[in-house]
Protein backbone atom coordinates (compact mmCIF):
# COMPACT_ATOMS: atom_id res chain seq x y z
CA UNK A 1 0.00 0.00 0.00
CA UNK A 2 0.60 3.64 -0.76
CA UNK A 3 3.37 5.51 -2.58
CA UNK A 4 5.04 8.70 -1.23
CA UNK A 5 5.70 10.23 -4.30
CA UNK A 6 2.78 12.57 -4.28
CA UNK A 7 3.74 16.05 -3.79
CA UNK A 8 1.60 18.37 -6.05
CA UNK A 9 -2.59 17.98 -6.52
CA UNK A 10 -4.92 19.34 -8.72
CA UNK A 11 -8.24 19.39 -7.18
CA UNK A 12 -10.75 19.84 -10.09
CA UNK A 13 -14.34 21.80 -8.64
CA UNK A 14 -11.84 22.94 -5.44
CA UNK A 15 -14.34 25.67 -4.90
CA UNK A 16 -17.74 23.40 -4.18
CA UNK A 17 -17.92 21.71 -0.18
CA UNK A 18 -15.90 18.31 -1.11
CA UNK A 19 -13.94 20.52 -3.13
CA UNK A 20 -12.79 22.80 -0.31
CA UNK A 21 -12.93 19.43 2.28
CA UNK A 22 -10.04 18.64 -0.22
CA UNK A 23 -8.74 21.61 -0.52
CA UNK A 24 -7.85 21.24 3.42
CA UNK A 25 -6.20 17.17 3.93
CA UNK A 26 -3.93 17.68 0.32
CA UNK A 27 -2.66 20.90 2.36
CA UNK A 28 -2.55 19.13 6.08
CA UNK A 29 -0.47 16.15 3.73
CA UNK A 30 1.68 19.16 2.65
CA UNK A 31 0.85 18.58 -1.06
CA UNK A 32 0.77 21.61 -3.35
CA UNK A 33 -2.43 22.44 -4.06
CA UNK A 34 -3.30 24.07 -7.66
CA UNK A 35 -7.53 24.55 -7.47
CA UNK A 36 -9.16 24.60 -10.92
CA UNK A 37 -12.78 25.96 -10.35
CA UNK A 38 -15.01 28.52 -12.12
CA UNK A 39 -14.61 32.50 -12.57
CA UNK A 40 -17.39 33.22 -10.35
CA UNK A 41 -16.59 30.69 -7.85
CA UNK A 42 -12.64 31.72 -7.31
CA UNK A 43 -13.86 34.37 -3.79
CA UNK A 44 -15.27 31.14 -2.54
CA UNK A 45 -11.30 29.76 -2.14
CA UNK A 46 -10.75 33.51 -0.50
CA UNK A 47 -9.48 31.14 2.90
CA UNK A 48 -6.57 29.89 1.20
CA UNK A 49 -5.50 32.79 -0.73
CA UNK A 50 -1.47 32.55 -0.33
CA UNK A 51 -1.47 28.62 -0.28
CA UNK A 52 -2.89 27.46 -3.50
CA UNK A 53 -2.41 28.02 -6.67
CA UNK A 54 -5.78 28.81 -8.14
CA UNK A 55 -6.82 28.24 -12.29
CA UNK A 56 -10.18 30.02 -13.03
CA UNK A 57 -12.43 28.77 -15.89
CA UNK A 58 -14.52 25.77 -16.95
CA UNK A 59 -13.70 22.56 -15.55
CA UNK A 60 -14.42 20.97 -19.09
CA UNK A 61 -12.17 23.54 -20.71
CA UNK A 62 -9.16 21.26 -22.08
CA UNK A 63 -6.96 24.15 -21.93
CA UNK A 64 -7.67 25.14 -18.53
CA UNK A 65 -7.36 21.85 -17.38
CA UNK A 66 -4.39 20.89 -19.48
CA UNK A 67 -2.74 24.34 -17.95
CA UNK A 68 -3.47 23.18 -14.10
CA UNK A 69 -2.66 19.45 -14.28
CA UNK A 70 0.64 20.47 -15.45
CA UNK A 71 3.44 18.60 -13.10
CA UNK A 72 0.63 16.91 -10.99
CA UNK A 73 1.43 13.82 -9.41
CA UNK A 74 -2.34 12.88 -8.29
CA UNK A 75 -5.07 15.00 -9.70
CA UNK A 76 -8.76 14.89 -7.40
CA UNK A 77 -12.07 15.44 -9.65
CA UNK A 78 -15.29 16.35 -8.42
CA UNK A 79 -17.57 14.94 -11.16
CA UNK A 80 -21.08 16.59 -11.41
CA UNK A 81 -24.26 16.33 -13.24
CA UNK A 82 -25.08 19.81 -13.40
CA UNK A 83 -26.12 21.39 -16.34
CA UNK A 84 -26.75 20.31 -19.78
CA UNK A 85 -23.41 20.99 -21.23
CA UNK A 86 -21.47 17.28 -20.97
CA UNK A 87 -20.20 18.67 -18.23
CA UNK A 88 -19.43 15.56 -16.46
CA UNK A 89 -17.78 13.59 -19.41
CA UNK A 90 -16.23 17.17 -20.63
CA UNK A 91 -14.13 17.26 -17.03
CA UNK A 92 -13.35 13.65 -16.95
CA UNK A 93 -12.22 13.69 -20.58
CA UNK A 94 -9.99 16.88 -20.33
CA UNK A 95 -8.55 14.87 -17.03
CA UNK A 96 -8.04 11.35 -18.99
CA UNK A 97 -6.41 13.60 -21.54
CA UNK A 98 -4.14 15.79 -20.00
CA UNK A 99 -2.76 14.28 -16.36
CA UNK A 100 0.45 13.52 -17.14
CA UNK A 101 1.59 10.10 -17.31
CA UNK A 102 1.23 8.03 -14.20
CA UNK A 103 -0.75 10.32 -12.17
CA UNK A 104 -3.33 9.04 -9.62
CA UNK A 105 -6.44 10.35 -10.90
CA UNK A 106 -9.24 9.95 -8.34
CA UNK A 107 -12.66 11.19 -9.47
CA UNK A 108 -15.67 11.35 -7.09
CA UNK A 109 -19.71 10.49 -7.77
CA UNK A 110 -22.32 8.39 -5.95
CA UNK A 111 -23.51 4.88 -5.56
CA UNK A 112 -26.14 5.55 -8.81
CA UNK A 113 -22.95 4.62 -10.82
CA UNK A 114 -21.86 1.22 -11.63
CA UNK A 115 -19.09 -0.15 -12.91
CA UNK A 116 -19.94 -4.27 -13.51
CA UNK A 117 -23.76 -4.28 -12.94
CA UNK A 118 -23.38 -6.35 -9.83
CA UNK A 119 -24.31 -3.16 -7.71
CA UNK A 120 -27.89 -4.37 -5.76
CA UNK A 121 -29.95 -1.04 -5.36
CA UNK A 122 -33.20 -0.82 -3.19
CA UNK A 123 -36.55 0.16 -5.05
CA UNK A 124 -36.00 3.60 -3.40
CA UNK A 125 -33.10 4.47 -4.29
CA UNK A 126 -33.61 3.75 -7.95
CA UNK A 127 -36.57 5.05 -8.24
CA UNK A 128 -35.36 8.25 -6.47
CA UNK A 129 -32.39 8.28 -8.78
CA UNK A 130 -34.24 8.01 -11.87
CA UNK A 131 -37.54 10.60 -10.61
CA UNK A 132 -33.90 13.38 -10.42
CA UNK A 133 -32.66 12.32 -13.78
CA UNK A 134 -36.54 12.80 -15.17
CA UNK A 135 -36.82 16.40 -13.38
CA UNK A 136 -33.13 17.31 -13.65
CA UNK A 137 -33.71 17.07 -17.60
CA UNK A 138 -37.22 18.43 -17.69
CA UNK A 139 -35.77 21.21 -16.02
CA UNK A 140 -32.66 21.38 -18.25
CA UNK A 141 -30.43 21.54 -14.64
CA UNK A 142 -28.93 17.56 -14.34
CA UNK A 143 -27.56 15.25 -16.71
CA UNK A 144 -27.33 12.41 -14.60
CA UNK A 145 -26.97 10.28 -17.69
CA UNK A 146 -23.72 11.84 -18.89
CA UNK A 147 -22.05 11.96 -15.43
CA UNK A 148 -22.75 8.17 -16.21
CA UNK A 149 -20.75 8.73 -19.77
CA UNK A 150 -17.78 10.35 -17.65
CA UNK A 151 -17.56 7.34 -15.33
CA UNK A 152 -17.42 5.07 -18.53
CA UNK A 153 -15.02 6.75 -20.27
CA UNK A 154 -12.90 6.41 -16.83
CA UNK A 155 -13.20 2.51 -16.15
CA UNK A 156 -12.35 2.00 -19.87
CA UNK A 157 -9.00 4.51 -19.31
CA UNK A 158 -5.77 2.55 -18.65
CA UNK A 159 -4.77 6.26 -16.65
CA UNK A 160 -4.45 5.15 -12.77
CA UNK A 161 -7.79 5.96 -11.93
CA UNK A 162 -9.59 5.71 -8.50
CA UNK A 163 -13.60 6.57 -8.57
CA UNK A 164 -15.00 7.29 -5.40
CA UNK A 165 -18.56 6.61 -4.94
CA UNK A 166 -20.63 8.59 -2.39
CA UNK A 167 -23.56 7.02 -0.30
CA UNK A 168 -25.77 10.13 0.77
CA UNK A 169 -23.73 13.01 2.27
CA UNK A 170 -23.97 14.83 5.59
CA UNK A 171 -22.13 18.29 7.27
CA UNK A 172 -20.23 17.24 11.01
CA UNK A 173 -16.74 16.42 12.18
CA UNK A 174 -14.93 13.51 11.11
CA UNK A 175 -15.45 10.41 11.39
CA UNK A 176 -11.93 8.93 10.18
CA UNK A 177 -11.62 7.36 6.61
CA UNK A 178 -14.81 5.66 5.83
CA UNK A 179 -14.98 2.07 5.06
CA UNK A 180 -15.36 0.50 1.64
CA UNK A 181 -16.53 -2.10 -0.62
CA UNK A 182 -16.86 -2.74 -4.39
CA UNK A 183 -20.83 -3.81 -4.49
CA UNK A 184 -23.57 -1.10 -2.78
CA UNK A 185 -25.88 -3.65 -1.21
CA UNK A 186 -22.92 -5.28 0.60
CA UNK A 187 -23.98 -5.52 4.24
CA UNK A 188 -21.11 -2.71 5.29
CA UNK A 189 -22.93 -0.01 3.51
CA UNK A 190 -26.66 -0.48 4.45
CA UNK A 191 -26.16 2.79 6.77
CA UNK A 192 -25.93 4.78 4.03
CA UNK A 193 -24.56 7.99 5.26
CA UNK A 194 -20.30 9.20 5.40
CA UNK A 195 -19.54 12.65 5.96
CA UNK A 196 -18.75 14.94 3.68
CA UNK A 197 -15.78 15.44 5.54
CA UNK A 198 -14.80 11.89 4.98
CA UNK A 199 -15.87 11.59 1.61
CA UNK A 200 -13.13 13.92 1.04
CA UNK A 201 -10.62 12.47 3.44
CA UNK A 202 -10.89 8.92 1.73
CA UNK A 203 -10.36 10.46 -2.20
CA UNK A 204 -7.03 12.38 -0.61
CA UNK A 205 -6.14 9.06 0.73
CA UNK A 206 -7.15 7.26 -2.46
CA UNK A 207 -3.69 9.39 -3.95
CA UNK A 208 -1.50 7.29 -1.77
CA UNK A 209 -3.32 4.00 -1.88
CA UNK A 210 -2.74 1.49 -4.37
CA UNK A 211 -4.90 -1.06 -3.68
CA UNK A 212 -7.04 1.53 -4.74
CA UNK A 213 -6.20 1.52 -8.86
CA UNK A 214 -8.67 0.80 -10.86
CA UNK A 215 -11.31 0.13 -8.24
CA UNK A 216 -14.66 1.98 -8.17
CA UNK A 217 -14.92 2.14 -3.84
CA UNK A 218 -18.49 2.32 -2.76
CA UNK A 219 -18.07 4.10 1.00
CA UNK A 220 -20.02 4.62 4.10
CA UNK A 221 -19.04 6.31 7.31
CA UNK A 222 -16.97 3.93 10.15
CA UNK A 223 -18.87 5.16 12.76
CA UNK A 224 -22.16 4.08 10.75
CA UNK A 225 -24.66 1.61 12.10
CA UNK A 226 -23.75 -1.15 9.07
CA UNK A 227 -19.67 -0.09 9.60
CA UNK A 228 -19.57 -1.00 13.12
CA UNK A 229 -21.62 -4.36 12.83
CA UNK A 230 -19.54 -5.44 9.94
CA UNK A 231 -16.01 -4.25 10.32
CA UNK A 232 -15.52 -4.57 13.40
CA UNK A 233 -13.18 -1.32 13.16
CA UNK A 234 -11.40 -3.71 11.39
CA UNK A 235 -9.96 -3.66 7.36
CA UNK A 236 -11.64 -1.07 5.76
CA UNK A 237 -11.72 -2.72 1.99
CA UNK A 238 -14.96 -5.38 2.45
CA UNK A 239 -14.56 -6.02 -1.56
N1 LIG B 1 -24.88 15.68 -2.50
C1 LIG B 1 -25.03 14.40 -2.21
O1 LIG B 1 -25.88 13.97 -1.43
C2 LIG B 1 -24.08 13.38 -2.84
C3 LIG B 1 -24.26 12.02 -2.55
C4 LIG B 1 -23.37 11.10 -3.06
C5 LIG B 1 -22.34 11.52 -3.86
N2 LIG B 1 -22.20 12.84 -4.17
C6 LIG B 1 -21.06 13.23 -5.01
O2 LIG B 1 -20.25 14.11 -4.26
C7 LIG B 1 -19.61 15.03 -5.12
C8 LIG B 1 -19.82 16.42 -4.58
O3 LIG B 1 -21.19 16.66 -4.50
P1 LIG B 1 -21.81 17.74 -3.53
O4 LIG B 1 -23.28 17.59 -3.67
O5 LIG B 1 -21.21 17.62 -2.19
O6 LIG B 1 -21.44 19.08 -4.22
P2 LIG B 1 -20.32 20.15 -3.93
O7 LIG B 1 -19.18 19.57 -3.20
O8 LIG B 1 -20.97 21.32 -3.33
O9 LIG B 1 -19.81 20.50 -5.37
C9 LIG B 1 -20.61 21.06 -6.31
C10 LIG B 1 -19.69 21.35 -7.49
O10 LIG B 1 -20.50 21.56 -8.62
C11 LIG B 1 -20.14 22.78 -9.23
N3 LIG B 1 -21.33 23.35 -9.84
C12 LIG B 1 -22.47 23.74 -9.22
N4 LIG B 1 -23.35 24.17 -10.14
C13 LIG B 1 -22.76 24.06 -11.35
C14 LIG B 1 -23.15 24.34 -12.69
N5 LIG B 1 -24.35 24.81 -12.99
N6 LIG B 1 -22.27 24.07 -13.68
C15 LIG B 1 -21.07 23.56 -13.40
N7 LIG B 1 -20.64 23.30 -12.14
C16 LIG B 1 -21.47 23.53 -11.15
C17 LIG B 1 -19.62 23.62 -8.10
O11 LIG B 1 -18.80 24.60 -8.61
P3 LIG B 1 -18.93 26.12 -8.13
O12 LIG B 1 -18.24 26.21 -6.80
O13 LIG B 1 -18.27 26.83 -9.23
O14 LIG B 1 -20.42 26.44 -8.01
C18 LIG B 1 -18.85 22.57 -7.29
O15 LIG B 1 -17.56 22.34 -7.83
C19 LIG B 1 -20.17 14.77 -6.51
O16 LIG B 1 -19.28 13.96 -7.22
C20 LIG B 1 -21.46 14.03 -6.24
O17 LIG B 1 -21.80 13.18 -7.33
C21 LIG B 1 -23.04 13.78 -3.66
Amino acid sequence: MGTDRVKKVCIVGASGKLGQYMVRHALDRGYEVVGVCRERSVPKLAAFEGRITVVPGPTNDPEVIRRAVAGCDGVLTVLVPWGVQQYASGTAQAVLDHAPPGARLVFSCGWHITRDGKDRYSWWFTTGVRIAALLGKLVRAVEIDDQVEACRRIFASDTRWTVVRGSSLEEGESQGLPVWSRHVGDPVLASNLTRRVDFALFMVAALTDDTLVREAPAIVGRRTPSALAHSGGGPRNHA
